[in-house]
């Protein structure tokens, strides 16, 4: 979507902004904080005050073990992205709507962004980066370069890693199957006839 630069001087309905603190404060309005709020409303929240919850958690990722301190509600997603640096795994709806978090959790394809990192102690996790060995891509990383299965590329993370786990389930036989068990990885760009021609060829090959 292009978002056009609105020239407000020549709009027949001139779009106004709410005032600046300092222009309110200039015109003499007295703020509800400068005045001081009632006692109820600046009384301290009671959901969500308490101290968060610290615990150990180790965890294998791609291979390497992980001894971690985390916050109990740290997610695998949060925990692979701003713990370990393992940016691979995309950050969509954070909502588990898109998929683009999927990664591999003792061989089962998880949503990990809502999926907390304390549930799986002990658990093996692999994710986009931990496909390719000694250098070699993945069968489904080169069958995704083979039918240029992405254009922006941030679902193709999630995409291939729930394609690993669909694979190794067995279950889809046709084409249909493939669509209705990858319907929990969205594409923005649309390029779901490729991808599915690329998982298509991966599982003829698996
Ligand atoms: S980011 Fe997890 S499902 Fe969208
Ligand atoms: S390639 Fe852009 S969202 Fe899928």
């Amino acid at each position: 979507m292009i978002n056009t630069p609105v020239d407000t001087k020549d709009t027949e309905f001139p779009i106004s902004r709410q005032p600046t603190h300092s222009e309110l404060v200039a015109r003499g309005v007295t703020l509800p904080i400068a005045a001081g709020l009632s006692s109820r409303a600046a009384a301290p929240p009671s959901i969500g005050s308490a101290s968060p919850e610290v615990v150990s958690v180790s965890l294998t990722v791609n291979g390497t073990l992980h001894a971690l301190m985390l916050d109990t509600r740290t997610t695998i997603l949060d925990l692979l992205r701003e713990h370990l640096d393992l940016t691979g795994t995309k950050k969509g709806c954070d909502q588990g709507q898109c998929g683009a978090c999927t990664v591999l959790i003792d061989g089962r394809r998880v949503n990990s962004c809502l999926t907390f990192a304390v549930m799986y102690d002990g658990a093996q996790i692999t994710t986009i980066e931990g496909l390719a060995t000694k250098g070699t891509l993945h069968p489904l990383q080169q069958a995704f370069i083979d039918h240029d299965a992405f254009q922006c590329g941030y679902c193709t993370p999630g995409q291939i890693c729930s394609a690993v786990g669909l694979i190794s389930e067995g279950r889809a036989k046709t084409a249909d199957d493939i669509r209705e068990l990858m319907s929990g990885n969205l594409c923005r760009c649309g390029a779901y006839g490729n991808i599915l021609a690329a998982i298509a060829q991966a599982m003829r090959r698996a």
